[in-house]
């Protein structure tokens, strides 16, 4: 069974909820199936604990993300969705340029398609190789970043230059950033598994196994919160309460990362001749 939650106040609450966990990967011997049972992403208790503090731990300076970012988007040969991911794989120390690898493992990594295929499996092998050649959980935390980072930071830099071609210079481009993480969000879903059954206020006796999908995109449009929500306006002052980089135990920890990534390459793509 399936429930989906678009309120911001039930968004929150079940993140902040220990009854419910992310939908677990078991453990696996190789390709993309390992990659998914060994990052802190696919982990629940003390495994996530462990590995969320391994991944946290190989995180780069945040102002060195963005004066790299910055000098590889001015170059008007780059594709600005490219930079973060980019710039990371070579901040993580990795031997050789990745970011291909990277966007192939993507969808499968988040479920978005079966797994199994041989190629993407192939291309989780390259990553390993291009780390360490093991495939320890020190090496599944660095490729775990760099596909966390991808798609959505890559994702917010498209959306931000698409906000400031439609509303130029109406604001700082920090606040053009945390805007359109709201009006538009990169990451628009999460998952949840309920553990135990249980009654909950206004959505009735929710049973354990059922998956509910929480609606970032929507909570962030939640009229409650945000004040004429359908409105892009980067001047607004709770932008605080956004819930694209989720909230409780598992809030990503790479936001101020993100952030730093997404400035860089858009003050970058702006200096350009
Ligand atoms: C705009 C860009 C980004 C967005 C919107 C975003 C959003 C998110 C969200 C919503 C989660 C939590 C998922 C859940 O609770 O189910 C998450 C987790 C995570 N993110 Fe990000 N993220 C972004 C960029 C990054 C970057 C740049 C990094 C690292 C360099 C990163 C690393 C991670 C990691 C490691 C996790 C898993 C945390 C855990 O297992 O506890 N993310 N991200």
């Amino acid at each position: 069974m399936t429930l989906t939650l678009t309120r911001h106040g039930d968004v929150t609450a079940i993140l902040a909820d220990r009854r419910f966990d992310v939908l677990a990967a078991p453990p696996a011997p190789h390709g993309l199936a390992w990659l998914r049972g060994a990052v802190s992403r696919f982990s629940r208790g003390t495994l996530h604990a462990r590995r969320r503090d391994l991944a946290t731990a190989l995180l780069p300076p945040p102002a060195h993300l963005r004066a790299a970012a910055t000098t590889m988007a001015a170059d008007p040969g780059v594709t600005p969705h490219d930079v973060p991911v980019t710039v990371l794989v070579a901040a993580l120390g990795a031997r050789r340029a990745v970011h291909e690898q990277v966007a192939m493992v993507t969808p499968g990594y988040f479920g978005r398609v079966q797994t199994g295929l041989s190629d993407v499996d192939d291309a989780v092998e390259d990553l390993v190789d291009a780390f360490d050649g093991e495939r320890t959980e020190q090496v599944a935390a660095a490729i775990g970043l760099l596909v966390q980072a991808h798609e959505a930071t890559g994702g917010l830099v498209t959306r931000a230059l698409a906000a400031l071609r439609r509303w130029p210079g109406t604001a700082p481009v920090t606040a053009v950033l945390a805007e359109t993480l709201r009006y538009d969000p990169p990451v628009p879903t999460m998952r949840r598994e309920c553990l135990v059954d249980h009654d909950r206020p206004g959505q009735g006796r929710i049973t354990a196994g059922t998956v509910v999908v929480l609606d970032v995109a929507a909570a962030n449009r939640d009229p409650d919160v945000f004040a004429d929500p359908d409105r892009f306006d980067a001047g607004r002052p709770n932008l605080d309460q956004v819930l694209t980089f989720g909230s409780g135990p598992r809030a990503c920890p790479g936001r101020d990362h993100a952030l730093a990534l997404a400035l860089g390459t858009v003050e970058g793509v702006l200096h350009r001749d």
